[in-house]
């Protein structure tokens, strides 16, 4: 059985990412500091909890397990906390993954598949969000992710490994089977917000802002469930292996959703009106971001199937309730 790195494999995609790959017929190898991620998270492979910075560790485990593969989810990924500390962010996104690139190249990586995000692209105008639309982030977060894409842009070909970078946009919704989900603290996605909100399980919820150029006036994202987002990691992997080239992949459903209709697929999926308020916008939040994922369906055959709205809240539901059980 092949071994994965699953860096960052006790968070929120990482630990969808490893129970895929152990459906997929792979040993996900967890590294993780459990700073922001948990250990419980990590139910299907083993977990050694350490820096993605530990050169010593990263190659020791590089070698004890044979990795020629790795998947990248280990970062900070608060767009607001970017902003107050950005060194951290720095710090962690951009010294730690060089650290961690040096030591799985000194022990023979072949491929890395790395998660990036649509912050890449800042504010960026126009219906749907292509790979070649200018990235300018405007914010430290993405301004870190991009570094890094940047960098394995030159790293991959002088070390001789291939990579994709996953360009997220909205990641949502759970683990049908309830066994993992989304568990920020303090969480500030809409999706689980809402879910808490109409559920009574947590203060009603803020809509930041009915005063958008869009069709509510609300913000308009796209929503990807986190299982649709890690079969593309696979298929990632799998284009990699075949010979595929080294490049950004947007990964989103192409169909935007404004905070206002997901509210309204909250009130059908769960038979209650969500308790909302309109407040002021949020600081850095762009009116509309929208992927335009046709590379990603092209190079790998990529669908989502799960990212309606009704099956996003749907899913984030059922972790809450199995989580409160
Ligand atoms: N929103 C609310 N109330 C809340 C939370 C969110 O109205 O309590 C709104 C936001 O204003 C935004 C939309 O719901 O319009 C989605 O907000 P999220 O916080 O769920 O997600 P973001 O779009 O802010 O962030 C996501 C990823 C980031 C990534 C960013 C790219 O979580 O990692 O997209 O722009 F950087």
């Amino acid at each position: 059985m092949e071994s994965i790195l699953v860096a960052g494999g006790a968070g929120y995609v990482g630990s969808h990412a490893c129970k895929a790959l152990a459906a997929a017929g792979y040993r996900p190898v967890t590294l993780d500091n459990l700073v922001t991620g948990h250990a419980d998270a990590v139910k299907w492979g083993p977990l050694v909890e350490a820096d993605i910075a530990d050169v010593e560790t990263v190659r020791r485990i590089a070698r004890e397990y044979e990795i020629t593969t790795a998947m990248h989810f280990a970062a900070r990924s608060l767009v607001g906390e970017s902003v107050s500390k950005p060194d951290l962010y720095y710090e962690n996104n951009v010294v730690g993954t060089l650290r961690l690139v040096e030591a799985l190249s000194a022990e023979g990586l072949k491929h890395l598949v790395f998660s990036s995000t649509a912050a890449v692209y800042g504010a960026a105008e126009g219906e749907l969000i292509a790979e070649d639309t200018p990235a300018r982030p405007i914010n430290p977060y993405g301004e870190t992710k991009l570094a890094i894409e940047r960098a394995l842009g030159w790293i991959g070909p002088a070390k001789g490994f291939s990579w994709c970078a996953l360009r997220y946009f909205n990641a949502a919704g759970a683990d049908p089977d309830g066994e993992i989900g989304e568990r920020h603290d303090p969480e500030t996605h809409l999706i689980p917000n809402l879910v808490r909100a109409t559920l009574g399980a947590g203060p009603g919820l803020k809509v930041f802002g009915d005063d958008y150029p869009t069709p509510d006036g609300s913000c308009v994202r796209d929503y990807v469930h986190v299982v649709d987002l890690v079969e593309a990691h696979i298929k990632a992997l799998d284009w990699l292996k075949a010979g595929g080239a080294s490049r950004p992949f947007n990964l989103g459903t192409g169909k935007g959703l404004s905070v206002l209709e997901v509210i309204a697929a909250a009130e059908r999926a769960l038979g209650r009106r969500p308790p909302y308020e309109i407040v002021g916008r949020r600081a850095g939040d762009p009116p509309r971001l929208v992927a335009d994922p046709a590379a990603a369906m092209a190079a790998f055959g990529w669908t989502p199937t799960r990212s309606d709205p009704d099956t996003l809240v749907a899913s984030v539901a059922a972790f809450e309730a199995a989580s409160a059980a």
